[in-house]
């Protein structure tokens, strides 16, 4: 029997309406916008600001346009990861109110929680799924609602982050493409640099989590700089050299969108013309595990069936990694 693949056969994507630019910011905080443009590339970011909307809401936006795309029956898909940090509550599984939400009642489902690489990490996961034979229809959805656990009286995490949700649908080929190879790293080690302490088993919500702002994004942003440039550049070029791949192999790279100074160095490290890196930083600013889904959905026009493409990410855990993607045939 033909091995199966897991091709891609559609994206989509959905941000919310409300822009806070960096000129709204300097009003809240003690910032401005040539800091927050020349140290971070992020002009301004979408926020869900409507009272009783979560990540899922956005989630349900990027999949009915990609039902739609594919001209799938929400009654066909069989499997639904969700890629998030920001889940609509500890649980059950926003992967569940999605489908709920969308109908799609003959899939199972759960979140996949690997911090900003939760879109890698739930794309391999659903390729080998896919891979098994099993399933015909599984969607892969990053979505987070970063501005539910940002501090915004904190000039160095407001400023960085926006709301946004991307999916992309999976469906069996017999021919090689899809994910080709991929390296995704973990090490616990790093979990005092980044992190959202409160609300968890270590520390429930009380009143002291309360009054030490433990519910609220911590990151020591000089510190994963540095480990965040190395984890992506190395896992980049060890990717590129095992499958003999040299940067006109290449079509894109899909950088995590975390810093516009991060990106570039690596796509320098990579040798990677920028006319090839998909941006989005400078409208969304970093939308965690929304980034990778949400420059594929952004760039689509531009990418074509049987292109290469490198996605990389890095994030709290810390964990990251680099995937070599083959773009599929659209859907139906
Ligand atoms: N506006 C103005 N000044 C600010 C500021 C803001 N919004 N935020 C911080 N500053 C100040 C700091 O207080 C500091 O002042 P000091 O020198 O007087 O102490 C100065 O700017 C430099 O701060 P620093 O934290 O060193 O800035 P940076 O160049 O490292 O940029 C980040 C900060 C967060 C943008 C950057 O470190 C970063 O992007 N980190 C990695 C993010 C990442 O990859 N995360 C993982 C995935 S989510």
């Amino acid at each position: 029997m033909a091995r199966i693949h897991a091709a891609i056969t559609g994206v989509h994507g959905y941000v919310p309406d409300f822009v806070l630019t960096n000129a709204d910011l300097e009003k809240m905080v003690d910032t401005n916008d040539e800091w927050i443009r020349t140290r971070t590339g992020i002009k301004e970011r979408h926020i869900l600001k409507e009272p009783g909307k979560a990540t899922s809401d956005m989630a349900v936006e990027a999949v009915k346009g990609l039902l739609e795309k594919t001209g799938t029956d929400p009654m066909e898909v069989d499997m639904v990861i969700c890629g998030t940090v920001t889940a609509d509550m500890h649980f059950p599984d926003t992967a569940n109110i999605v489908a709920d939400k969308v109908g799609m009642k003959n899939a199972f489902c759960f979140d996949l929680n690997a911090a900003c690489s939760s879109f890698l990490f739930s794309l391999v996961t659903a390729s080998h799924y896919m891979e098994s034979g099993r399933y015909k229809k599984i969607i892969v959805i990053g979505a987070d609602k970063l501005s539910a656990v940002v501090d915004y009286t904190d000039r160095s995490t407001c400023i960085l982050f926006g709301d946004g949700a991307g999916a992309v649908m999976l469906e069996p080929s017999e021919q090689p493409t899809g994910v080709l190879d991929y390296i995704l790293k973990s090490d616990g080690s790093g979990r005092d640099l980044l992190y959202q302490k409160g609300g968890g088993s270590l520390y429930p919500c009380s009143k002291e989590t309360l009054e030490k702002r433990m519910h609220y994004i911590y990151q020591d942003g000089r510190k994963v700089f540095k480990y965040a440039v190395e984890g992506m550049k190395n896992t980049l070029l060890e990717v590129m050299k095992r499958n003999n791949l040299t940067k006109d192999d290449i079509k894109w790279l899909v950088p995590h969108q975390a810093n516009m100074r991060i990106i570039e160095y690596v796509a320098k490290m990579a040798d990677f013309p920028m006319e090839r890196v998909m941006i989005n930083i400078d409208k969304y600013g970093n939308t965690t595990s929304a980034t990778i889904p949400l420059c594929l959905w952004n760039y689509e026009d531009q990418i074509k069936p049987g292109d290469k493409l490198l996605l990389t990410a890095f994030g709290g855990g810390f964990s990251w990694g680099s995937i070599l993607v083959e773009w599929g045939k659209p859907g139906k």
